[in-house]
């Protein structure tokens, strides 16, 4: 569905000029670097994945999803999504596309939504049953009924990303491309946005790339995850794997059913106790919950267990801020 082989996009900066009149020596300045944005990137997705594609500020996140939605040309590589070149073919590939830009709508600002809906339904060419089923069920899924009448300029962000969703979808793309589609949302909002996207993925088949600095948007879309950092792709694989191979340590919560004195076990950390309750670490190489388990109920007697897996959130910060991956 998605192919990119060694995509690159490659822009030329200007360098900072010091000194006094900085400002006016950088307008004039001829100096200039290439800055790599994306630098020889190659993966590909087949239908009906949400892939999760992460990375610090400026990593390249967004020019990547621009190249892919054919709103920038790659310096080089090649691109091919659905059996187009996005930037070749625009016009055609739009329409078979949808994309949501969280800093950016694509709603007509003074328009009421509905109208911004209708002028897309028109420049789509969507037919008016698909239009109508489909404003119908995101209506009412996305809740737009509120501000079907309102201009897009009084929305509210959370309310503007649901318009924009439905903008994104009306006319049954293939695939949609989110670049920060829970960004400045409440908890509430975020977690109708996400509602919405695994139903159109689970009902659609529609596949879904993502970029997001928020983890739990990636723990609850995607089994797959990519991390981008200074332009080159760093990971490409299941979130899971990346778990288990930068996260830190599981930890598992017992209550026991009476007063122990001792609570050591062998493989595992005591972290903490308070009154029957104590938590464990220990890390999955070691040992298997089941195996830790099973040696504390040969010696203690156990009212409840639940095991904790390592945050994402951890896990990546983990990666970015001590370069796990090796980034230059
Ligand atoms: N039009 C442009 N001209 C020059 N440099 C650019 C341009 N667009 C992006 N860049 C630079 O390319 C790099 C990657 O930017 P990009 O927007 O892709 O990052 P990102 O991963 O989306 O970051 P963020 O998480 O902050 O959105 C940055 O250093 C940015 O300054
Ligand atoms: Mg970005």
């Amino acid at each position: 569905m998605i192919q990119v082989q060694n995509l690159s996009k490659h822009f030329s900066v200007r360098n900072p000029q010091k000194g006094n009149f900085s400002l006016l020596k950088n307008f004039v300045s001829r100096d200039s670097r290439i800055l790599k944005a994306v630098d020889d990137v190659s993966f590909k997705v087949n239908r009906g994945e949400i892939v999760g594609y992460l990375g610090p500020n400026g990593a390249g996140k967004s020019t990547t999803i621009k190249m892919l939605t054919g709103l920038l040309v790659p310096t080089s590589g090649h691109l091919e999504v659905n059996g187009f070149v996005p930037w070749k073919s625009r016009q055609a590939y739009v329409s078979r596309i949808g994309a949501v830009f969280g800093q950016r709508s694509t709603l007509w600002w003074d328009l009421p939504v509905i109208e911004s809906l209708e002028l897309l339904q028109f420049i789509y060419k969507i037919p008016s049953a698909t239009f109508k089923q489909n404003l119908e069920h995101f209506t009412k899924i996305l809740g737009l009924d509120e501000f079907l009448n309102s201009p897009a300029r009084s929305l509210s962000l959370g309310q503007r990303m649901r318009a924009d969703l439905c903008a994104a979808l009306l006319h049954n793309p293939d695939l949609l491309f989110l670049d920060e589609p829970t960004i400045g949302l409440d908890v509430v909002a975020k977690e109708r946005i996400r509602e919405f996207i695994l139903h159109i993925n689970a009902t659609q088949e529609t596949t879904v790339v993502l970029t997001t600095h928020d983890l739990a948007d990636v723990q609850k879309l995607c089994k797959r995850a990519m991390i981008i950092d200074h332009g080159k792709l760093l990971f490409d694989g299941a979130l899971e794997t990346l778990q288990t191979r930068f996260g830190g340590l599981r930890q598992l919560v017992v209550d026991f059913a009476l007063p122990y004195a001792d609570l050591e076990v062998e493989g595992a950390n005591l972290v903490s106790r308070d009154g029957n309750r104590a938590v464990y670490a220990f890390s999955r190489e070691q040992l298997s919950a089941s195996e830790l388990i099973r040696r504390l109920s040969e010696r203690f007697s156990i009212q409840d267990i639940s095991v904790l897996e390592p945050d994402i959130e951890a896990t990546i910060r983990l990666i970015y801020e001590q370069n796990l991956l090796g980034a230059t």
